[in-house]
């Protein structure tokens, strides 16, 4: 018989990739505010009651909770709502988990790291700075000090979803081409890991089929910036002489995204090199990937 893991929060771009790798070896129940997929039931993870009770009559043998606020300035006007999902619904998660004698997988962020040097690995202090960061860190180290048994992954800049879910910085790159740009803007003074939800997805199955509970970041080799990511999709696209990609300072930006970003958010997947489960691949071959999966020119999806 299967093992069963109950996904909550899995309506967004992590999700979809979780439901296509998790389901062929796991029985799954799969929930969200937003039933944008038939395999997805309701199940708001704010309101404890139903969230206890969902968990509880399906008896999985582990808790995902997925789901949170992503979008940075929704959070930075919306203090007390972000706390909501991001920080104490994290609690109900560890004290269903910690009941069930379950273990818990919390997806964090490379984001709360403050910028203050170049790379991160598991053994540096976090120091968020804005909202959505503090948000996901308090909600991590709720889970590091309460959860009897847990897998915590950091994430990066996050690649996946497709054209439906993206709402991330490569679905805003292929918007403005879309929307016929010539010349495209883009920051050079950011510099991350991309993230590829399925790399993310096959790593964490490993760490779980293994039983390697702990602390992980968890994200695509090469460290890279937003200007050099914007390059390649163009190239990969084959529109290096029909669109520029122009260089520019956080500060251009700075009433659309008015969030404290760090300067430099790379994350070294020191924990996985140890116990030699890093599987996930350069973010140029991920790219590449995901833009011929999901945004194939041909097909007119851009
Ligand atoms: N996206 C990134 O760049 C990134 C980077 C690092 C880490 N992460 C983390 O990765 C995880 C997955 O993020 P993602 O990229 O898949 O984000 P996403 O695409 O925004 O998906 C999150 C999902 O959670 C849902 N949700 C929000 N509040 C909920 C609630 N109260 N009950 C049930 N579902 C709720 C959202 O619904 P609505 O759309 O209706 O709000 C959305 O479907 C999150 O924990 C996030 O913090 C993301």
């Amino acid at each position: 018989m299967k093992e069963k893991i109950f996904i909550a929060g899995a309506g967004g771009m992590l999700g979809e990739a979780f439901y296509n790798v998790f389901k062929i070896n796991y029985e799954l129940k799969c929930t969200d505010i937003d039933l944008n997929e038939q395999w997805l039931e309701l199940l708001d993870f704010r309101k404890k009651k139903n969230y206890f009770e969902e968990v509880n009559s399906f008896k999985p043998d582990y808790l995902f909770h997925l789901g949170a606020y992503t979008d940075l300035e929704y959070c930075e006007q919306n203090e007390e709502d972000t706390y909501l999902t991001n920080t104490e619904s994290v609690k109900y998660a560890v004290e269903i988990s910690n009941n069930l004698n379950i273990p818990l997988l919390y997806i964090s962020t490379a984001g709360i790291f403050d910028g203050s040097k170049e790379t991160f690995d598991e053994s540096d202090s976090p120091n968020p700075q804005g909202i959505y960061a503090k948000s996901k860190f308090f909600a991590e180290r709720f889970v590091q000090e309460n959860s009897k048994k847990y897998l915590i992954c950091r994430a990066g800049w996050m690649m996946g979803g497709g054209p439906k879910k993206d709402k991330k910085f490569i679905s805003k790159i292929l918007k403005q081409i879309e929307k016929g740009s010539k010349e495209i803007f883009v920051v050079d003074d950011k510099l991350g890991t991309p993230t590829y939800t399925y790399d993310f997805a096959y790593n964490t199955k490993q760490l779980l089929k293994f039983k390697k509970w702990g602390l992980y970041n968890m994200v695509c080799q090469n460290k890279t910036s937003r200007y050099e990511v914007a390059k390649e999709v163009i190239k990969i696209l084959n529109l290096e002489n029909k669109i520029k990609v122009t260089k520019v300072k956080s500060d251009y930006f700075s009433k659309t995204y008015f969030a404290p970003r760090p300067s430099s958010e790379i994350l070294i997947n020191k924990n996985l090199a140890k116990i030699k489960m890093d599987m996930m691949r350069s973010w140029k071959i991920t790219l590449k990937e995901y833009l011929n999966t999901y945004f194939n020119r041909e097909n007119n999806a851009i």
